[in-house]
């Protein structure tokens, strides 16, 4: 099918743990990687997430309930990143990679790795002894999705065993296979099986991915070439290298590791990744020089800004902060709330807009806002229906008032959001400036109720205590 990832004579960014978030995955592809897998996400846990266009930062987010964001992709990787999961569950993994597919170029699982947190679950290594399971996972994805699949293996103590699981996977259909040339009990530290890797590759018709060359054989991208020969591979996958120093993957050779890490930390502000996450990656680089002056002040290093002062990139920080700032403030402007009408049919409007916490103060909500218009306009008192959807267990309410019905076409993490939203489009769509009710009480909100009939001092000083959402999107 045209437009599919193809795995044939590729090089890519391995499946790292804390490693392969969106930073290194955009620096790996700037560096040359043809492709790049992203860190083992366990499906429970995706399972819960909710997809959440990030406007501000213009990434797609896959929001936790705790409103954590899990994997955070965007636009410039899409034709070349590969979700990698963590499953021991067909329906499960279908759920998630179904979440995903239509913003990743394919869908892997893991089927290598041998910590027990994995392989407790019946995940990573513990599914090499259940082929069984394996191909119900790898049949269910294929014929499920729409995106390539493939599978990361490790080989099994004898090579018959190996070569007749890797047949059976390529029956499911799956795009390739990864193959990590070490045994489940060796350590990263044991030199790898090329024999098992190019034993493979000649077994199966599917391209064969190359992995565990990092620490005798890739040092530079001309070690590249010469594991993927000693492999008999098409394609080759790099981990410890890549993150070491993800300039491996440039054809003219590695560039100096502070000049890396310093790109790697303007992706890591521009994309607000999370600086506990940088800086775990920023120290994989220094490796031995953890310990040297700028290892000492990158692990002191509580948040982005200190990480920029440690690499003398305080204007780079101040620079992206304004920029990220100057399009939420667009995305909020008049003109912008306009554009989000998207639809009147018949007693129902909808728009796309999403519930912006930080626009109202806790005490005047926009529930509170409709509440006390319709009060004073002496309409019946606003209604509101919330469903929830299964698949990402969103939530999208329905205000009706006098008769009409407003809605967001934009689905909520809670069902309070998503009152709130709808409450929004209606007070939009009537063209009641939202801030009018406190301007017309001689600019204090003359509100003494909350939306249900409570005391607003009362609520807010709820609010105070902490029960408030927090804002999702990490931007
Ligand atoms: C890994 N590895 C790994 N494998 C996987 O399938 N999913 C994962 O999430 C991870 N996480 C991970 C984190 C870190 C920090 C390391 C170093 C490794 C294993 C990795 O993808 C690879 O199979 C091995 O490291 C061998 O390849 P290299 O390092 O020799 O290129």
């Amino acid at each position: 099918m045209a437009g599919r990832l193809s795995f044939a004579n590729i090089t890519a960014l391995a499946p790292m743990v804390r490693v392969g978030t969106l930073p290194m995955r955009l620096l790996a592809l700037d560096y040359g990687a043809d492709v790049v897998y992203c860190e083992e996400l366990i499906d429970i846990k995706m399972a819960q997430c909710r997809r959440v266009e990030n406007e501000v930062l213009q990434t797609v987010d896959f929001v936790a309930p705790d409103d954590r964001v899990m994997f955070r992709t965007c636009e410039k990787e899409k034709q070349r990143v590969v979700f990698q999961m963590g499953t021991a569950d067909p329906d499960r993994a279908l759920a998630v990679a179904r979440l995903v597919e239509k913003d990743v170029a394919a869908i892997d699982v893991n089927m290598g790795c041998p910590k027990e947190y994995s392989t407790k679950g019946g995940m990573g290594a513990a599914l090499l002894s259940d082929p069984d399971k394996i191909e119900a996972i790898l049949r269910k994805l294929v014929s499920g999705v729409s995106v390539p699949v493939t599978c990361k293996i490790r080989i099994l103590p004898s090579l018959e065993d190996t070569l007749t699981l890797a047949r059976r996977i390529e029956k499911t259909g799956v795009a390739a296979v990864a193959v990590h040339g070490r045994f489940k009990d060796e350590r990263p530290r044991h030199p790898v099986h090329c024999d098992y890797i190019g034993a493979v590759a000649r077994a199966v018709a599917v391209p064969v991915i190359a992995n565990g060359g990092s620490l005798d054989l890739v040092k530079t991208h001309g070690d590249i070439q010469a594991f993927r020969a000693a492999a008999g591979a098409s394609s080759v996958m790099l981990a410890r290298a890549a993150m070491w120093n993800p300039s491996v993957f440039r054809s003219a050779g590695p560039l100096p590791l502070h000049d890396v890490m310093i790109q790697y930390l303007k992706y890591a502000l521009r994309y607000d990744n999370h600086a506990f996450n940088s800086k775990y990656c920023l120290c994989q680089m220094l490796r031995d020089k953890v310990e040297s002056a700028l290892g000492k002040r990158v692990q002191a290093a509580q948040n982005n800004q200190e990480l920029s002062e440690a690499f003398d990139l305080v204007a780079v920080f101040e620079e992206t902060q304004a920029a990220l700032e100057a399009r939420r403030d667009a995305l909020q402007s008049p003109e912008r709330r306009r554009d989000h009408v998207i639809a009147v049919d018949g007693d129902v409007t909808t728009m796309a807009l999403k519930f912006q916490r930080r626009e109202y103060p806790p005490q005047l909500t926009p529930k509170m806002f409709l509440l006390e218009w319709s009060r004073r306009q002496k309409l019946e008192q606003p209604t509101y229906q919330t469903v929830q959807r299964a698949q990402d267990r969103g939530f999208q309410s329905t205000v009706t008032v006098e008769n009409r019905k407003y809605r967001s076409s934009l689905w909520e993490k809670s069902k309070k959001f998503a009152e709130q939203a709808s409450a929004v489009v209606c007070l939009r769509a009537r063209g009641i400036p939202e801030s009018r009710v406190g301007q017309e009480n001689g600019g204090r909100p003359h509100k003494r109720k909350t939306e249900d009939g409570r005391d607003v001092g009362q609520e807010k000083r709820k609010k105070q205590a902490g029960d408030g959402e927090r804002e999702t999107g990490g931007s």
